[in-house]
């Protein structure tokens, strides 16, 4: 056990020079398929490969050498890789799962418009593209729906294939926006676009930042499982290139580390604002009628705290729909406890859970999924 920890954790991680450090830093493996393309002027190529992984990215085994030497290479799970703690995590999210997605729909995705170093700003620039915030939501999900199904980490697991895509897509926004006019002259403040101090950051996002809005939600978490949770996504984040020095040791560390991540990064910028005015013009989108509407700021509001929302993203204070913000989370405390009473119930709840985050996820993308491209305000300097 005590080599698991050392495999997966970097006791430098909470030194400010070394984040500076993981700042700069891209992802050296994915870079350099996607300078290949870039440097051999095969940019439609690009995107007609982006665009197949987007839809379905057949055998790797006839791609080009170097792009099939990435997919096998970032396909191994790392030593440290535990399957027990992996299918502990795959089986919270399965039972769990819209309470997991309405907590990435409310908090972990519009925390990340925080991010004032870059973050928002590219996320912003691919925010121009039609239905963005409903890809965005919907390929999320997709993600993290294929990460977690039961298998979906093993040899050959879609969530593997899934990660790999989007490390690929990253790459791929890494070289164009670096090379954007928003770029100059902060590469050294801000590192390259996608950095890893950024993708540590969202996988926190993605973990113990889910799991406090899970539990703000009223969903307890047994310590166990969330330390499962945090571990599964700290494979993932291998798959998707992130440095192992930025991986916490357990929750406790992650919630220092997240501290110090919004420390560092966290500040009012237009591009944020525009990103969480449209992203809740989003959510309206997905609520029937208007009379639900004002909830989204205050559901908002209360996942991402008083600070955030005041201080970076001015999110209304609203106390109207607060009555129903209770009757959510007592919902969900009262199914846990209904978990508890009847064992017999968790089986058929499982089922029920993973059918309705699928259908929402086909709902998302219905009518509105185009392929991945790097946008062309992008590639035009
Ligand atoms: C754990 C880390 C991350 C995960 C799991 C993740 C996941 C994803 C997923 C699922 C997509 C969707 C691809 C598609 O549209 O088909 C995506 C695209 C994208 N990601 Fe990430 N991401 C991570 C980190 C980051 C970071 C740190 C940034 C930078 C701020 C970023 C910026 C983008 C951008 C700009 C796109 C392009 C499409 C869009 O604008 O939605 N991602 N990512």
């Amino acid at each position: 056990m005590a080599f698991t920890f050392r495999l997966s954790y970097n006791p430098d991680m909470l030194d400010d020079s070394f984040t500076d450090r993981m700042r700069q830093s891209g992802d050296p493996l994915a870079d350099a398929v996607i300078a290949e393309y870039i440097g051999a002027g095969e940019i439609p190529e690009l995107n007609a490969l982006l665009g197949r992984l987007h839809a379905n990215m057949g055998d790797p085994a006839g791609y080009p050498p170097r792009l099939a030497a990435f997919f096998e290479e970032s396909s191994r799970l790392p030593p440290w890789a535990d399957p027990e703690r992996i299918a502990r995590a795959q089986r919270l999210f399965t039972l769990h799962g819209p309470i997991f997605g309405l907590v990435m729909l409310f908090k972990s995705l519009p925390i990340l418009y925080a991010g004032g170093k870059g973050g928002a700003q590219v996320l912003a620039m691919t925010g121009q593209l039609n239905n963005h915030y409903r890809r965005r939501a919907s390929e999320t999900l997709r993600f993290i729906l294929d990460v977690m199904e039961p298998g979906g980490l093993d040899a050959g697991g879609k969530g593997i294939r899934t990660a790999q895509k989007v490390r690929l897509m990253h790459a791929a926004i890494r070289a164009y926006a670096s090379a954007s006019p928003l770029w100059k002259g902060r590469r050294e403040a801000w590192g390259p676009p996608i950095n890893q101090e950024e993708l540590a950051g969202t996988m926190l996002a993605f973990s113990t930042v889910t799991l406090d809005g899970v539990a703000a939600m009223g969903l307890k978490v047994d310590r166990r499982d969330a330390e499962a949770y945090l571990h599964a996504w700290k494979v993932i984040g291998h798959i998707l290139g992130i440095d192992p020095g930025l991986y916490p040791k357990n929750l406790g560390q992650a919630r220092v580390f997240w501290k110090s991540l919004v420390r560092r990064n966290f500040l009012r910028t237009e591009q944020g604002l525009v990103l969480i005015r449209d992203h809740q013009e989003f959510m309206a989108t997905l609520i029937p009628g208007r009379l639900l509407d004002r909830g989204i700021p205050t559901l908002l509001r209360y996942l991402m705290g008083r600070k955030i929302s005041d201080k970076v993203l001015d999110l209304p204070e609203s106390r109207a729909p607060f009555v129903l913000l209770l009757f959510l989370v007592e919902t969900f405390r009262l199914q846990k406890l209904g978990f508890l009473l009847f064992p017999g119930l968790v089986r058929r709840a499982r089922a029920v859970s993973v059918e309705l985050m699928e259908a929402f996820q086909a709902y998302l993308n219905a009518g509105h999924s185009r392929p991945f491209r790097v946008p062309p305000s992008l590639t035009r300097h």
